[in-house]
């Protein structure tokens, strides 16, 4: 029994009072009044208590983190799991500090709290924004009751390079894409009030450019033009600030030569001034540290004055600001008023929390009853269905009728890590294998690993049982890819395949000369270029998280048709990266994209085009556009144009197609790319109906940073596209006229 049980018993959620900026602002400064220097640089620090669990019945009262909060030197805690330990440190703060400011506490549910949601990549693949919100809201309501008030999500790094084991978290490669995203994400945390008890503030990460790293290598530098910097990565970040994240998190890499976290051009000018940003920056884990091993100093006192001036209020984890802002201040290298800035904006998320209402808001004796709903897990399950891509199926391969006697092989065929990378607070046991889906849906089936993710001694014992018992069955059914442990920080690949002997087990099971379909299991875009070639179906199954067996048997049986449409581009080879839709045009097109196409732009080896690109996903029925038709060949200023297509299930099985909208410049005043992701619908089509889809097309749509670093359409002719994937050609012509400034009769 847990000595703080009975007191965790005891505490009440009423209602918080919803405060208004006013009213927050006029408290923040009455209890600013009264705090030391000292307090006010405490609230500028973010501990991670290593050991903050409760060894037996007490706290280890040695460890620093009690005692800096007893001198009101901590304002926020990372990494607290249990209420448990949110109560005792937050009892601490309220009860022992000298003025009792309560502290916030900050951990990674990135993909769902308890109930895990597939990774970000895949449910980017749903292109369905409200079931993300919905998604969020389930997570921040499993969050709020374990005692979370802060979320390091949504991260919306634009990422063009899979070796980054990252990519999981992120929404792909269109910057579109995720600035909609990042914003379903915040909206579900957040739910338009903080100080609801159901709601945690959202910190939009990595701010700026990390999906950017060079060569796809974890905390390598990013490097690019302003111009690029702005049109492609800065609009997500921007995207949530507009939809009013808490908190936003620099990042480890430099951007331009500067570390983020000391980049006053992004933490100042641009967050600050340009986007009249209010809530709080924080670094990320130890990156203020870090700028020393970016050479920037060697001086700790100077990172402490470097970040905060660059407009740097919560230092995670390291200690620069609690150890010599006190200091800097005496030596007149850094001004109490910058201090109270930052101290400020912590204080007014605590004020919007509610924590100084009810500094316990978010503890509850028994969190599990608020775990795991029957909802959750079926909002977990539709969007795992969602977030599946069906990438091939020859023959009609799929759906696979229960009459099948199934092989399903693989290391992944059997396993219950089925969340990948920041899994939150998920439990392994809660998961439902593929195996498991498999069986809950009536399939008769002979699972067997096949060999392991990783490649080990067993293998080849492994591979001739499962090819024994592959002997017997109707159809083979892969469940292969890479292991959830590639997946996520720290995780970067200098190659694609399938890990370990998995291609081998492949290859062998292929000399049975049986219909073999693979599920592929993995946190990025692989070389999937043997599986494209050598099976029959092939379906991108992700991370999907607890209902994983469930979602998959749900496609497989053709219970759900598949919808999902790529995110991100599927590259034909590690050489190819970074390989993406929306490239420039270049010089030299080559108009048969390779290979060979002498003295053009590609490959002698390879086409240009990815194995799978941007857009693309397949369905068990057809679809098939026409009467595709402009309200008007020519906009000017606000005036809009609406492109409407008739788009016909053609196919015997009702299904979903997700449409979506493309534009190109003709010419414009710098090179824009071939195609442009500007819109997408869903649409709902039992066999043989037609309906008609339709997108407004305005001055915003056909904008683009000109050479004078103006985000304006220009006198110019666009191709307008819809179509089902980026490699759609149904366009007709759109003109736009820039209305002449009428001129004033002076
Ligand atoms: C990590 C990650 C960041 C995360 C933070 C706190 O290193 O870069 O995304 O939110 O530390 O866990």
């Amino acid at each position: 029994m847990n000595l703080f049980q009975d007191k965790i018993k005891q505490l009440s959620h009423p209602p918080l009072p919803k405060r208004g900026k006013e009213e927050i602002k006029v408290l923040v400064d009455q209890l600013m009044d009264k705090m030391t220097l000292r307090e006010k640089i405490g609230q500028l620090y973010q501990a991670a208590p290593e050991d903050a669990h409760i060894e037996g019945l007490h706290f280890d009262d040695s460890h620093a983190t009690a005692q800096s909060i007893k001198e009101g030197l901590c304002g926020s805690i990372l990494g607290i799991h249990t209420p448990e330990n949110a109560y005792q440190l937050q009892k601490i703060a309220v009860e022992e500090s000298r003025l009792g400011i309560p502290l916030f506490f900050g951990l990674d549910i990135i993909h769902g709290c308890r109930t895990t949601f597939p990774i970000n990549l895949a449910m980017s693949c749903s292109f369905d924004p409200e079931r993300i919100e919905e998604a969020s809201r389930i997570a921040a309501k499993e969050s709020a009751h374990t005692g979370i008030n802060l979320t390091f999500s949504p991260m919306v790094d634009v990422v063009r390079d899979p070796r980054w084991g990252r990519v999981m978290e992120s929404n792909g490669e269109d910057s579109y894409l995720s600035r909609i995203l990042g914003r379903a994400y915040i909206r579900g945390y957040q739910q338009g009030d903080l100080s609801d008890n159901t709601s945690i503030g959202a910190c939009v990460k990595h701010f700026a450019g990390y999906g950017a790293v060079e060569a796809g290598r974890e905390y390598n530098t990013v490097d690019m033009s302003d111009r690029h910097l702005r049109m492609y990565h800065l609009p997500a970040y921007k995207s949530c600030v507009d939809e009013d994240c808490a908190g936003v998190m620099a990042s480890f890499n430099v951007i331009n030569g500067v570390p983020a976290s000391c980049n006053r051009y992004l933490l100042t000018d641009i967050l600050r001034n340009e986007w009249q940003y209010k809530g709080f920056v924080i670094s990320d884990y130890t990156s203020t540290f870090e700028i020393m091993n970016h050479k920037i100093t060697t001086d700790k006192k100077e990172v402490a004055k470097l970040c905060l001036h660059a407009g740097l209020d919560h230092e995670m984890v390291s200690t620069h600001y609690i150890t010599y802002l006190e200091e800097l201040v005496k030596e007149n290298e850094v001004s109490v008023q910058t201090i109270e800035k930052s101290c400020r904006r912590i204080l007014t998320f605590k004020y919007q929390l509610g924590l100084f209402d009810n500094p316990y808001k978010n503890i509850y004796d028994d969190p599990e009853q608020y775990m795991r709903l029957p909802e959750y897990r079926k909002a977990a399950l539709e969007m795992a269905k969602r977030s599946i891509v069906l990438l091939k199926n020859d023959n009609q391969v799929l759906p696979l009728s229960r009459d099948k006697k199934i092989a399903l092989i693989g290391p992944a065929a059997k396993t219950n890590h089925v969340v990948g990378g920041w899994g939150g607070l998920g439990r392994i046991e809660e998961c439902i294998s593929f195996s498991t889906g498999m069986e809950n849906h009536g399939y008769q089936i002979a699972a067997h690993e096949g060999c392991s993710f990783e490649g080990s001694d067993n293998d080849g014992r492994l591979m001739e049982e499962a090819y024994q018992l592959a002997q017997d069955s109707d159809v083979i059914l892969l469940a292969i890819g890479e292991p959830d442990s590639l997946t996520g920080e720290a995780s970067s690949r200098s190659a694609l395949g399938l890990t370990g002997r998995q291609l081998e087990l492949a290859e062998k099971l292929k000399k049975l000369n049986k219909p073999m379909i693979g599920v592929i299991f993995t946190g990025r875009p692989l070389d999937l270029s043997w599986c494209a070639v050598h099976l029959d179906g092939l379906i991108l199954g992700w991370y999907l998280g607890n209902e994983t067996g469930n979602a998959l048997a749900s496609v497989i049986s053709g219970e759900y048709n598949p919808s999902g449409r790529l995110t991100i581009s599927f590259p034909r080879n590690v050489g190819q990266i970074p390989v993406y839709y929306n490239q420039l045009p270049t010089g030299r097109p080559s108009s048969t994209g390779g290979p060979g196409d002498l003295f053009k732009s590609c490959y002698t080896d390879i086409p240009n085009s990815p194995l799978y690109p941007f857009g693309y996903g397949l369905s068990y029925t057809t679809f098939a556009y026409s009467n595709l038709s402009l309200s008007t060949d020519c906009i000017t200023g606000e005036e809009e144009a609406v492109i409407s297509a008739d788009i016909t299930n053609t196919g015997n099985y009702p299904g979903k197609i997700i449409s979506q909208l493309f534009i190109e410049a003709l010419s414009f005043s710098v090179s824009r790319p071939v195609k442009e992701f500007k819109g997408f619908c869903h649409t709902d089509l039992e066999a043989g109906e037609t309906k008609t889809v339709q997108f407004a097309i305005t001055r915003d749509t056909l904008s683009y940073l000109n050479i004078n670093n103006e985000m304006t359409p220009e006198n110019r002719t666009y191709k307008i596209y819809v179509g089902s994937d980026s490699t759609t050609k149904n366009y007709l012509l759109l003109k736009y006229e820039l209305s002449e400034v009428p001129k004033t009769n002076l």
